[in-house]
């Protein structure tokens, strides 16, 4: 972790959950780390929380679904820190979306997860891409927080929208690293699972 210390994380979905975890981990080992949320009150008050550890941690609002806020907030890192080194693709969302019982507020509920789970990594990755390339960081790693419903057809209905999407991560993940890779380049690209099953309980 020594090699992290000074370097720049962002880490999205920072306001709450395994996002705050992640990011005031990385601030307590010394990483400059730029947490995105739509509640970015919620990050800035973190921040003040972590003053006084080795790291330092901003806050920057963005809501992942929108390119224009993706593209924004990677612009403030490359104006204000220049490079980033690490990635954390956090954000998202469960769904709860019955197939056989799709409305107009189903579809949004179906666009709302995608938008978030697959078109945010997507694009946060590549903004992040872009600004590792700019400043010759090739040792970069962009972790993605996946589900293992990114990896079975669970027999619970009503979780296929949200597994569809988190299948997503795995090949866009795995077609990453494979591009990298033939590229030559030295950036990691790895999946972070995550159960939701709780222990002895059957998918
Ligand atoms: N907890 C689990 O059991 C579990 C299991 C499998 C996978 N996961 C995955 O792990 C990740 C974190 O889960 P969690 O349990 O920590 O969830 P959480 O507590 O609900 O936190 C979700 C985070 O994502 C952010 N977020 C959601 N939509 C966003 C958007 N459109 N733009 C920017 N940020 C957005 C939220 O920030 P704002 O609302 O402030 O924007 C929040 O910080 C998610 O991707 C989740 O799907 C979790």
């Amino acid at each position: 972790m020594d090699r992290w210390e000074g370097r720049v994380a962002v880490v999205t979905g920072a306001s709450s959950g395994i996002g705050k975890s992640i990011a005031t981990e990385l601030v307590e080992r010394g990483m400059i780390v730029v947490g995105l949320a739509r509640r970015v009150e919620l990050v800035q008050d973190l921040s003040r929380s972590l003053a006084d550890r080795k790291g330092k941690l901003f806050a920057v609002k963005a809501d992942v679904r929108k390119e224009d806020d993706v593209v924004e907030a990677f612009d403030w890192v490359r104006k204000n820190l220049g490079g980033v080194h690490v990635l954390v693709n956090n954000a998202g969302m469960g769904a709860y979306s019955p197939l056989t019982n799709m409305d107009r507020e189903q579809y949004e509920k179906v666009q709302t997860c995608f938008g978030t789970n697959v078109m945010g990594m997507v694009m946060c990755s590549s903004e992040a891409l872009k600004l590792m390339r700019e400043n010759g960081i090739d040792d970069g790693h962009i972790i993605n927080i996946n589900s293992v419903l990114g990896h079975f057809i669970t027999r619970r209905c009503g979780l296929h929208v949200y597994s569809a999407s988190r299948y997503a991560v795995t090949v866009l993940t795995e077609g990453l690293r494979r591009e990298l890779a033939e590229a030559k380049s030295m950036i990691r690209v790895t999946i972070a699972e995550i159960t939701v099953r709780p222990v002895g309980e059957d998918a």
